[in-house]
C-alpha cells in the first residue's frame, strides 16, 4: 500500500468548504483504487487564526509542513484583514521559501459547460498557464519612505533572475513537449520593460534551441488578451511572468466558463519541498457559508495533486468523474448558471467515481 501525507489547509471562506468536498471525494478514490492511502492532516491557519493570534500560521508551521508530500490549499482573504497581510502570510510565505517557482494552470472548456465566447467549442480552447511563482513582480522586493509626506515615496521592484528566468523556460518548454501540439507561446512586454522583459526574451529564445521539437512564439501581454479573446484556437502552453500570467490566468478562467472550474499546481518540480495545489478562485466571502460554492476548481486541483504522487491512474479517473458531472447542468452551481449545492456536486463525483469501469 503507498501512502502519502496531505497536508489540508482550507483557510478562508469557501476554501472550507471546498476542501473538505475536495478530501471526501479524494477519501473515494482512494478506497476504490485500492492501492493508496492518503494521511490527511487539517490545518486551521488562515485569517481567524490571524485574528487569535496574530499570525496567519505559526512560526514553525513551515517546518511542519516539511514532513508532507502535498498540500491541499482552499483560499486565502477575510474582508477584515488587509490582503497583503493574509497573502504574504499564507500563500506566499509557503509558495517562496519551498521554491514552488512553477505554478501550472490548465484551462480547458469541460462538457456541459458554455465560454462567453460566440462559436466557441471545447476543442477550441485547451491551454496550459506556467506562472513563474518565485520572483517577477511578487518578489517582494521594494519599499516606502517619508510616510505621510507629500514627499513619500514607494517602489515595487520586479526581480528577474538568469537561474529563475531559465527553470522556468526549461519546465514550459518541457510541459510544451508533453502535449500533443508541443506549441508554446512566451508572454513578455519587451517593448516597455527593457531590462527585465528583454532578458527574458533572451532566456527564452536561448532554451528553445534545447527543444527543437517545440515551436515557440512570443506575444507582448496586451495583444495577448486579444488573441487569448479572438483567436484561442492558436495556443496551447503559455509561459508568462508571476503578475502576467496572474492577470491572463483569470482571463482565461472567464473563457472556460467559470473562476470555480479553475485548478493550480504550484510545483517544486525537483521535490526538495512538498508542492502546493489549490482552486484559483479566492475565498469569496460573499457566498461563504452557503453550501453552493463550486468544488470542482478544488476537485481538478486534486487531480494534479495525484498525477504529482505518482497517481496519474486515480487523477485520470477523478477527471472523468467531473466531465461527467459536468456535463449535466442540473449540476451547475450558481457561479455556472445553475442552482446546484456544494454537496449536489460532491455526491454526483463520488457517485461517477464509483460507476466508473476504466
Ligand atoms: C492567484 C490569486 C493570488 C495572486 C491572489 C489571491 C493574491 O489571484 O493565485 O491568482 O495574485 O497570486
Ligand atoms: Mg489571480
Amino acid at each position: 500500500m503507498r501512502h502519502y501525507a496531505i497536508a489540508a489547509i482550507p483557510a478562508d471562506g469557501i476554501g472550507r468548504e471546498v476542501v473538505a468536498a475536495g478530501l471526501e471525494v479524494l477519501e473515494v478514490l482512494a478506497k476504490r483504487d485500492g492501492g493508496f492511502r492518503l494521511d490527511v492532516e487539517n490545518f486551521d491557519w488562515g485569517s481567524d487564526y490571524y485574528k487569535k493570534h496574530g499570525v496567519m500560521m505559526p512560526a514553525d508551521g513551515r517546518e511542519t509542513l516539511k514532513a508532507f508530500d502535498a498540500i491541499y490549499f482552499g483560499a486565502v482573504g477575510a474582508p477584515d484583514v488587509p490582503d497583503h497581510v493574509t497573502l504574504w502570510g499564507l500563500r506566499l510565505s509557503i509558495c517562496q521559501p519551498f521554491d514552488q517557482y512553477a505554478n501550472v494552470r490548465p484551462t480547458r472548456i469541460l462538457p456541459g459547460i458554455r465560454s462567453p465566447l460566440r462559436d466557441v467549442g471545447p476543442r477550441d480552447l485547451d491551454w496550459v498557464i506556467v506562472r513563474e511563482n518565485s520572483e517577477g513582480e511578487y518578489a517582494g522586493q521594494g519599499g516606502r519612505s517619508h510616510r505621510g509626506f507629500p514627499e513619500e515615496v514607494a517602489t515595487e521592484v520586479a526581480i528577474f533572475t538568469r537561474a529563475g528566468v531559465t527553470r522556468i523556460m526549461r519546465f514550459a518548454f518541457q510541459l510544451a513537449r508533453s502535449r500533443p501540439r508541443k506549441l508554446l507561446t512566451v508572454v513578455t512586454k519587451s517593448n516597455a520593460q527593457r531590462h527585465g522583459m528583454v532578458m527574458w526574451d533572451e532566456i527564452a529564445a536561448e532554451v528553445a534551441t534545447e527543444f527543437p521539437d517545440v515551436a515557440w512564439d512570443k506575444m507582448l501581454v496586451d495583444a495577448m488578451t486579444m488573441r487569448m479573446t479572438l483567436k484561442p484556437a492558436t495556443l496551447d502552453t503559455i509561459v508568462a511572468t508571476n503578475l502576467h500570467a496572474d492577470i491572463l490566468s483569470d482571463l482565461a478562467a472567464a473563457l472556460a466558463g467559470s473562476l470555480g472550474i479553475a485548478p493550480t499546481a504550484n510545483l517544486n518540480p525537483e521535490r526538495r519541498f512538498p508542492s502546493m495545489f489549490e482552486p484559483i478562485h479566492g475565498s469569496a466571502f460573499d457566498i461563504a457559508g452557503q453550501g453552493i460554492a463550486n468544488p470542482i476548481g478544488t476537485f481538478w486541483s486534486a487531480c494534479m495533486m495525484l498525477d504529482h504522487l505518482g497517481e496519474p491512474a486515480a487523477g485520470a479517473r477523478l477527471m472523468r468523474a467531473i466531465e461527467r458531472v459536468t456535463a449535466d447542468p442540473a449540476l451547475h452551481t450558481p457561479d455556472l448558471g445553475g442552482q446546484a449545492t456544494t454537496r449536489m456536486v460532491t455526491d454526483a463525483v463520488i457517485a461517477a467515481i464509483l460507476a466508473d469501469n476504466e
